[in-house]
């Protein structure tokens, strides 16, 4: 079986080809688009690719600027024609999980401002439905309260924490709960429910964005549209 981070770079580098010239392009964040980013880098130097990124976390703004990609924010284009990004999980109705990385906020910004979204994953990213832990991003003010309103209504919430037993903070300065509920049967109505409440900034279900993935695979890349 192929390790899991050559079936990221492989999904990663064939994604990176959907990249044209003189495009605005959206990118991910995480250790799979750390491989776009490192495949587009080696367009822009080798091809002389002509390309406007836009970040979805500091990180990744870091990363791509040191490759030469000249990186701007959301907020000083006019549009973005593709953006690339990876995935938590995804189910075969292409709704997702995204925020393990922590960057589901300007992830989401920046996917819902993107006239094409193409997800990148390794195979083990593909589930029949969706059980990973659901990220939400929310204002520290009054948090420990919402964290109760979270627990009361059975989605077993945790902190996300650093290593020092911290709150993780977002690029947004916010806090992230961790959703472990039992079943996601009905993602959409979790969703606004979740954006109901008062104090959730956002939440890491994607729900009607993308409109291709790139699955890394023992056999190879497969590509869903
Ligand atoms: C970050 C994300 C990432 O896309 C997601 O966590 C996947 O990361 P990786 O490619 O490292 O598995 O949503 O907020």
């Amino acid at each position: 079986m192929t390790d899991t981070n050559e079936l990221k770079k492989i999904a990663g580098y064939r994604a990176a080809e959907f990249v044209e010239d003189g495009m605005v392009v959206g990118i991910g964040s995480g250790s799979t688009i750390a491989y776009v980013i490192e495949a587009l880098g080696k367009r822009v130097a080798e091809e002389g690719l002509n390309i406007v990124g836009v970040p979805t976390s500091d990180k990744t703004r870091r990363t791509a600027a040191k490759l030469g990609i000249p990186m701007y924010n959301v907020d000083d284009v006019d549009h973005i024609d593709l953006t690339i990004d990876g995935a938590d999980e995804i189910d075969p109705e292409f709704a997702a999980i995204k925020g393990g990385g922590a960057a589901l906020l300007w992830e989401k910004i920046v996917a819902i401002n993107s006239s094409r979204n193409v997800w990148v994953v390794d195979e083990g990213k593909l589930a029949p439905k969706l059980t990973h832990y659901l990220p939400v991003e929310v204002i520290p003010y009054g948090s420990d309260q919402l964290f109760k309103r979270l627990e009361a209504k059975g989605y077993k919430p945790s902190w996300r924490l650093d290593q020092n037993g911290n709150p993780v903070r977002t690029d947004s300065a916010n806090f992230l709960i961790d959703l472990h509920p039992t079943d996601i049967t009905d993602p959409f109505t979790l969703g606004r429910e979740l954006t109901s409440m008062v104090g959730v900034v956002e939440h890491g279900l994607f729900l009607n964005i993308v409109d291709k993935v790139v699955v890394g695979r023992d056999n190879g890349v497969e590509i869903f549209d």
